[in-house]
């Protein structure tokens, strides 16, 4: 059994975590809210925030868990994909306590990491299993057989689903993250109100395209709402545009546990935290005698426990000799790690 801290600090959280034996003993994750004013994530205030909390927030998970530095036998980091700036804060720190303490270094890649995020919590997940990881910068269906066996099965060609969500509540006037405001207002909407693409939802592959989506709604408001969208229509518009992306994620997803015979969906990332798409992936793995596992909101969003579980996982297969190489990079680059 190992004690692992681990650190994730890919995007705008900065997160800690203390691993052992697949659990998760702390989870600090500190979010930089402050990008909401601009709209997006800005990656140098990114990068600068990342600097200021690090070292607070890795005592923080060390403390919460009653736990010493001296007691770790591992450090775990996300090395890719992400903000180049963001990313190298977190390598960087790590690399500092393996030479500082003697540790090793386990770099792990940030959407394999969301890929088993549900493990962390339902210990009774079994292999093989779908795993949908959407989150505002990735949307990925694999086909998961161990720790170390996957494939992707299909990727977004443009913008990702949270991408789409926060972009389509841009031009809403919503304010940024744009996926909880509009999982908000759209509880309170008509789904089938306005009649929106389902892109590629009849493809016969398992990728996915959600920039359409958002050019038809900016088309749709500046037609139908020249003077700007009557506040009472808000509520059906959020409604018919996340029935639109989740249909496309439920569709794919459904399809791929058919075909290849599975009867385990996991849904990780940001946008997993969607409650419609909980209902209706809910709704889909029961018409195919499947079961579903969405982790608990700190689990989807980007966090240090998803790293460290994994990275729990690479030790005990590798043993550590292997994770003394401090010569690895931050790599901001998402596809590299998904070809097989
Ligand atoms: O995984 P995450 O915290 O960070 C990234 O790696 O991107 O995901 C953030 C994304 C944002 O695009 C946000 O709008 C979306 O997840 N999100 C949601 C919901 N909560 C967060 N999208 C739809 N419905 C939600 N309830
Ligand atoms: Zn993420």
């Amino acid at each position: 059994m190992f004690k692992i801290l681990s650190i994730e600090s890919s995007c705008d959280e900065t997160s800690a975590a203390i691993i052992s034996n697949g659990k998760a003993q702390s989870n600090i994750i500190s979010s930089q809210h402050f990008h909401s004013k601009y709209g997006g994530v800005v990656p140098e205030l990114a990068s600068r925030a990342h600097t200021i909390a690090i070292s607070e927030v890795v005592n923080d998970a060390l403390y919460s868990s009653n736990t010493t530095i001296n007691e770790i036998d591992a450090i775990a980091v996300t090395s890719e994909p992400g903000l180049i700036g963001s990313l190298i804060v977190g390598t960087n720190f790590a690399k500092g306590l393996s030479i500082r303490y003697g540790l090793p270094v386990i770099p792990i890649n940030h959407i394999e990491g969301h890929i088993y995020s549900g493990n962390l919590q339902d210990v009774s997940i079994k292999f093989p299993l779908i795993s949908l990881v959407v989150s505002g910068g990735h949307t990925a269906l694999f086909i998961v057989k161990s720790y170390n066996d996957y494939e992707v099965l299909g990727l977004t060609k443009d913008d990702a689903a949270g991408e789409a969500f926060d972009k389509i509540a841009k031009l809403i006037g919503l304010p940024y993250p744009g996926g909880p405001a509009i999982d908000k207002l759209a509880k309170k909407g008509n789904p089938s109100a306005f009649d929106f693409p389902r892109s590629m939802l009849k493809s016969g592959d398992y990728n996915f395209s959600f920039s359409g989506l958002k050019t038809s709604v900016r088309y749709f408001l500046a037609k139908e709402y020249p003077d700007g969208l009557p506040e009472e229509k808000k509520n059906d518009l959020c409604a018919s545009v996340q029935e639109a992306i989740v249909d496309v994620l439920v569709g794919k997803t459904k399809k791929a546990a058919i075909e290849f015979g599975i009867k385990k969906i996991v849904i990780a990332g940001g946008v997993s935290a969607n409650s419609r798409l909980r209902t209706k992936m809910r709704a889909a793995c029961d018409t195919i005698n499947a079961s579903m596992t969405a982790p608990d909101i700190e689990y989807c969003m980007d966090n240090a426990a998803m790293i460290g579980f994994l990275a729990e996982k690479k030790l005990m297969e590798l043993g550590k000799n292997v994770f003394f190489d401090l010569s690895f990079r931050a790599n901001p680059t998402a596809l590299r790690a998904f070809k097989k």
